[in-house]
């Protein structure tokens, strides 16, 4: 899938997501917001200006949020951002009511609506997690000209073939019939136990920011 891919299946296959900003003390704090629509680059929510959400938002752009779908872990895909939100203000307001009528229970009337603003998130990373496979899924993705994540576990040179790591994992997502073996990027858990179990040393953790865990 492209980025834009991702982007459209938060806004309209999940739509309602957890989001954690920072509050003035720097502690996080989360609230449920919903991803209105979205474009090639960005991601669109919007809020009332007489929120706590809404100064927090202001004092500090930087936002995380992870928004699931699915019965139970074992048939849920998590998508997982972090991003840059700016306020637009209130033009794109009737566009987000039209794509999202439910809206119009909540905010009824014209004036009520004077509260609300609108938000982009213009630059982000993700991160897809679907535990409905089996060997799990995942995938990077990044919008709006922000650098992909590269994180994970990658076997180098030092790699002696014994296929003790194979043993060890818990997704059997490394290739051992070649040496070095290979770690399937998308379908690692990121739990670690190759590196921990590999008696020469050739598995390596590169870190690029996550913001998935399992
Ligand atoms: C499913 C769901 C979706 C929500 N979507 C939004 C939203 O898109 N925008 C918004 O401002 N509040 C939304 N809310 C309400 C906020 O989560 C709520 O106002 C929250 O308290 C805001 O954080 P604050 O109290 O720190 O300001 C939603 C609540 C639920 C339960």
């Amino acid at each position: 899938m492209q980025a834009k891919d991702y982007l459209k299946y938060i806004a309209e296959e999940i739509h309602s997501a957890v989001f954690a900003t920072i509050d003035k003390e720097g502690r996080p704090v989360t609230c449920a917001i919903d991803i209105m629509d979205y474009d090639e680059n960005s991601l669109y929510f919007l809020t009332a200006k007489g929120k706590n959400f809404y100064d927090r938002l202001k004092a500090n752009e930087t936002i995380a949020f992870t928004a699931m779908k699915g019965k139970d872990t074992l048939s849920s895909v998590a998508v997982s951002v972090q991003g840059q939100a700016k306020e637009i203000g209130a033009e794109m307001l009737p566009a987000l009511f039209i794509k999202n009528p439910y809206m119009e229970k909540i905010y009824p009337d014209e004036r009520s609506r004077s509260a609300l603003t609108v938000f982009e998130i213009y630059q982000g990373t993700g991160e897809w997690f679907d535990l409905s496979r089996h060997p799990i899924e995942r995938a990077s993705f990044s919008f709006g000209g922000a650098q992909q994540k590269t994180d994970g576990y990658f076997v180098t040179d030092k790699c002696i073939g014994c296929k003790l790591c194979y043993s060890k994992c818990p997704q059997k997502c490394i290739d051992i019939t070649q040496k070095p073996v290979v770690i399937r990027q998308e379908n690692c858990l990121h739990c670690g136990n190759c590196f921990e179990i590999c008696p020469a040393r050739a598995v390596e953790r590169r870190y690029g920011g996550d913001s998935s865990c399992f």
